[in-house]
């Protein structure tokens, strides 16, 4: 196989959206960052150089590392961070892997900036049919006028929340619908009559968007890299961490309009202040014999009512109604490895919850309690070493445990719950759930909807999974299991678990080492909406996690 070698430089640069002027987190200077393009099979070599004063780490989203953990990214879970003046080479394969994914910052919030396409090119044609004229990235982001890190650090001091960015981007560029940003609009040429492939990523810190285009729909024939059964939409739903790749037919008369808008919005049921805002950019006809015949500027008009096809805010029957198009294509070339049976099943709750504010403190939370996240009312808490480490040396400490509850401390129940007051009480620490190699499992996420009811995108690390079922109130174990869809069940490795309910994910834990499941919404990760899944060697040799590399950083 090939080997390709990347830079990234991390590094400060100044950079102006919405009129204000900052320095911003970027790889070699760019926002959005460098798109990294491979080939199914590659062998990958990134080599990462800090030159800022704090730590930083990069994470590979949605590339499995089969055995080869040490890449994986995430601080103190599979690595220390890289420290100022120093640097780590990611390496790792992407043998059958395809499709687009992205990479990010694993480090505080550092991916609000730090974050770009990461492009596997696939062995085989593609399995659907349209000549295509392009590829186009769209990468979704979030603008802080303030420094990201400062604002986590700020949140947890004060267990405030929720915060919300400035605007959203659409690759690094807010629209003209937010105040002095006209100049910072996203605009793409098409031909009309030619298809192109859009490799839509949502990179943004805490939106779940919807997109769409006007007068345009979009067939969806990928997720998260992994190819669906192709249908036609007039928008797609994509949570933070959720990759989808659209293919997009200017079947527009060229004399229609020169411009189409194209925009994201939140989905969010909260009942706390949220952020409604929309990004836009546009899609321009043009023609290859003609180029200057048209204007080219943007129409002087940018209303939202043109984008009818956009779902508002909180529209979940789109947002299930689109999750539940979605299915693997199991195709006699892309067969779909649903474990039929498990070896274990796993229940966990995911929750925000409030604690009491510490004696000497004045919290900023709701009723002046602080906000804090959980999965079975464990608080993660990442220790200030590296678990993978740990874990690979045999290392036994106090840092973390292996006794991760495989169920809900007292089985959840939505009748007759009252948030403010109900399972609340959250222990906080580091607990580990252990499984042995080669084990079929299935972990049904349960949402509480305590103080939100928002759809938390549960991503996971080391493992694609299958979502089999869905549904909404309470999980039914001698019910819903009959219901699951064994055949086609969408593959990917971050599911948006419904707004009041929850979602059955089944896979076999092949992949040696330690794995962190979270939250996509990095706001809820900061509060402990986390765990950490350890797979153990198997009885072969090619069923170990491999040494450590040599330039791996130390705590
Ligand atoms: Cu894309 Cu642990 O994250």
């Amino acid at each position: 196989p090939t080997t390709r070698r990347f830079q990234f430089n991390v590094q400060w640069k100044k950079v102006t959206r919405l009129c204000h002027t900052k320095p911003l987190l970027t790889v070699n200077g760019k926002y959005p960052g460098p798109t990294i393009a491979v080939h199914e099979g590659d062998n990958v070599e990134v080599k990462v150089t800090n030159l800022i004063a704090t730590n930083t780490t990069i994470h590979w989203h949605g590339i499995r590392q089969l055995r080869t953990g040490w890449a994986d990214g995430p601080a103190y879970v599979t690595q220390c961070p890289i420290r100022g003046g120093q640097s780590y080479t990611y390496k790792f394969s992407v043998v059958d892997h395809r499709g687009t994914l992205l990479w990010h910052a694993h480090y505080s919030w550092q991916r609000v900036s730090v974050h770009g396409a990461f492009i596997i090119y696939p062995r085989m044609p593609y399995p659907f049919k349209a000549p295509i004229q392009d590829e186009v990235p769209i990468i979704f982001g979030e603008w802080w006028n303030e420094d990201a890190e400062e604002v986590e650090r700020e949140m947890m001091r004060t267990g405030d929340g929720p915060k919300i960015s400035e605007a959203y981007t659409i690759n690094g560029m807010p629209g003209p619908l937010y105040p002095c940003s006209n100049k910072d609009t996203f605009i793409q040429n098409v031909v009309p009559g030619k298809t192109y492939l859009l490799r839509i990523i949502n990179a943004a810190l805490n939106g779940e968007l919807f997109f769409a285009i006007a007068n345009h729909t979009l067939t969806v024939v990928e997720i998260d890299g992994l190819y669906t059964k192709p249908f036609t939409t007039t928008a797609i739903m994509i949570t933070p961490g959720q990759t989808t790749n659209v293919l997009l037919t200017a079947d527009q008369a060229p004399d229609y309009s020169a411009m189409f808008p194209m925009a994201a919005n939140t989905y969010v049921t909260s009942i706390f202040p949220f952020d409604n805002s929309t990004t836009m950019g546009f899609l321009r006809y043009t023609t290859i014999t003609t180029p200057r015949a048209k204007p080219l500027n943007r129409p002087a008009v940018y209303s939202l009512s043109s984008l009818y096809n956009l779902p508002q805010m909180k529209d979940t029957a789109f947002a299930t109604g689109f999750s539940s198009k979605l299915r693997s294509l199991a195709s006699a070339q892309y067969p779909c490895n649903v474990p039929k049976t498990i070896d274990k099943r796993i229940v966990t709750t995911i929750s925000l919850n409030l604690q009491d504010c510490p004696a000497n403190q004045t919290c900023k939370g709701y009723n002046g309690k602080r906000f804090f996240a959980s999965m079975n009312n464990q608080s993660f808490i990442r220790p200030f070493e590296s678990i993978l480490e740990s874990h690979y040396k045999n290392l036994t400490n106090h840092l973390f445990s292996s006794d991760f509850p495989e169920k809900p401390p007292t089985t959840f129940n939505y009748t007759g719950v009252n948030p403010f007051t109900s399972n609340m009480n959250t222990q906080f620490g580091t607990k580990l759930l252990v499984v042995p190699y080669g084990s079929s499992l299935e972990i049904v996420i349960q949402g509480t909807s305590f103080l939100s009811v928002e759809n938390h995108p549960i991503h996971f690390h080391g493992h694609n999974f299958f979502i089999v079922g869905r549904g909404f109130g309470n999980f039914d174990v001698n019910k819903d299991p009959q219901n699951y869809n064994l055949v086609d069940p969408p593959e990917r490795n971050t599911v948006g678990v419904p707004t009041g309910g929850w979602a059955a994910i089944r896979f076999k834990a092949d992949n040696p080492g330690v794995w962190f499941i979270h939250c996509h919404l990095e706001e809820h990760t900061s509060w402990g909406l986390a765990m950490a899944l350890v797979v153990q060697n198997g009885p072969n040799p090619s069923q170990c996690l491999l040494p450590p590399p040599a330039d791996l950083p130390s705590c």
